[in-house]
C-alpha cells in the first residue's frame, strides 16, 4: 500500500516537473491527470477545482486551515502522507461539519481525536468521503460509536484503536466490512460483551487489543489466519471453552489472558503454535491438567503462570517426567505455599 502512494508521488512530481519544464498544458489537464492517476490508485484524490494551482504539484494538499479549524491538518512531504489532528473539536455537530469543507485530497494516513471530552457519540458517516489509514482515538469519553461511523475507511484502514474511552455500544458487526484491517483496538472500555463472533474471518487481522472492558465473551475466535496477538486481559473470564482461539494461524506469538478469574481452561481452547506464548499470569488456576496443557507444551508452547493458587500436588506429576515440560513454564511460576515450581524436588513425583 506506502509502496503504491510513493510511486504514485513520484510519478505526479515527475509528472508535474516535465510538463512544467517542457509543456506546461492548461490546469484542467494537469487535473484530469491527477484525477484519472488517483482513481487508478485509489488515493489522493483530487475533488476540487478552486484550490488550483496552489495545490498543483503537491505542495500543500491539506484544506484550508480556517475551513476545518480546530482539526488540523499536517502534510508531511517526506512521507508523502496527511495526518488530520482533531483533538480540541467541541462537539459532534462541529465535526460533521468539518468534514463537508473542501477536501482537496481524500485520503489521509491518520486521524487523532485524543484527551477530549466534549464528544460522546461518533456518528454515522461523519467523515462524509474522507478516509483514513489509521484511526487512534485514545483517551476521551465517547460512549457510542454509530454503526457506520467508520464508514468512509472500510477499503483503507489498517489500524482502528478507541483505547480508553467510555464505549458501551460498538458497531462489531461492521468490522468483517474493513478490507485491509490489521490491528484493532478497544481495550479500556465500558462493554457488556466481547462478541467474538465479529471477528471471524477477518484474515488480515494481526493484532486484537480488547483488554479491561470488563465483561462476558461471547464466542470463540475462529479463522483468522493472520493472527499474531490477541489481549484478553483484565476482563473477568472464568472458564476458557474448548476451541476459544482456534484461529488457523500459524503466526501466533502471544495469547494474552492475564489479570482475569480463570479457574479452568478447556482442552483444546488455543491453536497450537512452536514458541507462542500463553499468558495466564494473574488468574485463578490451581492447577495446570495434562489433557489442557500436555498437547500445548508438546507443541511447543510456552505458559506463563506466574500468580496463580496452583496446588503443586500430584496433578502437576507429568511436568516433571522425563520430557521435562517444567521447562516451558515461566521461571516466576510459584505453588500456592510461594514455592517455585522450578525449585521443586522431582523425586517428591516419584510416588503420584
Ligand atoms: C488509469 O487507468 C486507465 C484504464 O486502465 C488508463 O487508460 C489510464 O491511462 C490510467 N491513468 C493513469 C493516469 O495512469
Ligand atoms: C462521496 O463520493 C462519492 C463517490 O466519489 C460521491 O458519489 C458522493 O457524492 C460523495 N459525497 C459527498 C458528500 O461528497
Ligand atoms: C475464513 O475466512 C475467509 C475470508 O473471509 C473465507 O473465505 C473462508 O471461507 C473462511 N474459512 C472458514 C473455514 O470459515
Ligand atoms: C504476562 O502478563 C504479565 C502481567 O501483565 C506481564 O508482567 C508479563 O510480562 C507477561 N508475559 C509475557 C510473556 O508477555
Amino acid at each position: 500500500m506506502k509502496s503504491r502512494v510513493v510511486t504514485l508521488l513520484l510519478a505526479l512530481v515527475a509528472y508535474v516537473s516535465t510538463s512544467s519544464k517542457h509543456s506546461p498544458g492548461s490546469l484542467d489537464d494537469r487535473k484530469d491527470y491527477i484525477t484519472s492517476y488517483a482513481y487508478n490508485q485509489s488515493k489522493l484524490q483530487w475533488v476540487q477545482d478552486n484550490h488550483m494551482p496552489e495545490y498543483y504539484g503537491y505542495k500543500q494538499p491539506c484544506p484550508n486551515a480556517d475551513d476545518i479549524a480546530p482539526c488540523v491538518c499536517k502534510y508531511y512531504a517526506d512521507e508523502h502522507a496527511m495526518d488530520l489532528d482533531c483533538s480540541t473539536v467541541e462537539s459532534e455537530e462541529q465535526l460533521r461539519q468539518i468534514f463537508k469543507a473542501d477536501f482537496p485530497f481524500k485520503n489521509f494516513r491518520t486521524f487523532n481525536l485524543q484527551h477530549n471530552s466534549n464528544l460522546k457519540v461518533l456518528e454515522s458517516y461523519v467523515f462524509n468521503n474522507i478516509s483514513f489509514e489509521r484511526i487512534e482515538i485514545y483517551y476521551n469519553e465517547f460512549e457510542v460509536i454509530e454503526d457506520h461511523a467508520l464508514y468512509s475507511c472500510y477499503e483503507t484502514a489498517t489500524v482502528v484503536d478507541f483505547y480508553k474511552n467510555r464505549i458501551t455500544s460498538f458497531p462489531f458487526d461492521a468490522l468483517s466490512n474493513f478490507v485491509h484491517l490489521k490491528e484493532f483496538g478497544i481495550t479500556s472500555n465500558s462493554l457488556s460483551t466481547i462478541p467474538a463472533y465479529a471477528f471471524h474471518g477477518i484474515t488480515t487481522l494481526e493484532i486484537i487489543w480488547i483488554q479491561y472492558i470488563t465483561q462476558n465473551n461471547v464466542g470463540t475466535f475462529q479463522n483468522l489466519t493472520n493472527l499474531k496477538d490477541i489481549a484478553m486481559g483484565g476482563n473477568s473470564l472464568t472458564i476458557i471453552p474448548t476451541n476459544f482461539i482456534k484461529t488457523g494461524s500459524t503466526r501466533l506469538e502471544i495469547i494474552r489472558l492475564q489479570s482475569n478469574a480463570i479457574i479452568s481452561v478447556e482442552p483444546g481452547a488455543f491453536d497450537i503454535v512452536e514458541g507462542m506464548h500463553i499468558n495466564m499470569t494473574s488468574n485463578s488456576l490451581s492447577t495446570l491438567d495434562e489433557a489442557t496443557w500436555g498437547p500445548l507444551l508438546v507443541g511447543g508452547v510456552v505458559l506463563d503462570a506466574a500468580n496463580n493458587p496452583l496446588s503443586c500436588g500430584c496433578d502437576i506429576a507429568w511436568l516433571f517426567k522425563e520430557d521435562q515440560r517444567f521447562g516451558q513454564v515461566s521461571k516466576d511460576t510459584t505453588c500456592s505455599d510461594g514455592e517455585n515450581i522450578h525449585n521443586l524436588d522431582p523425586s517428591i513425583f516419584y510416588s503420584c
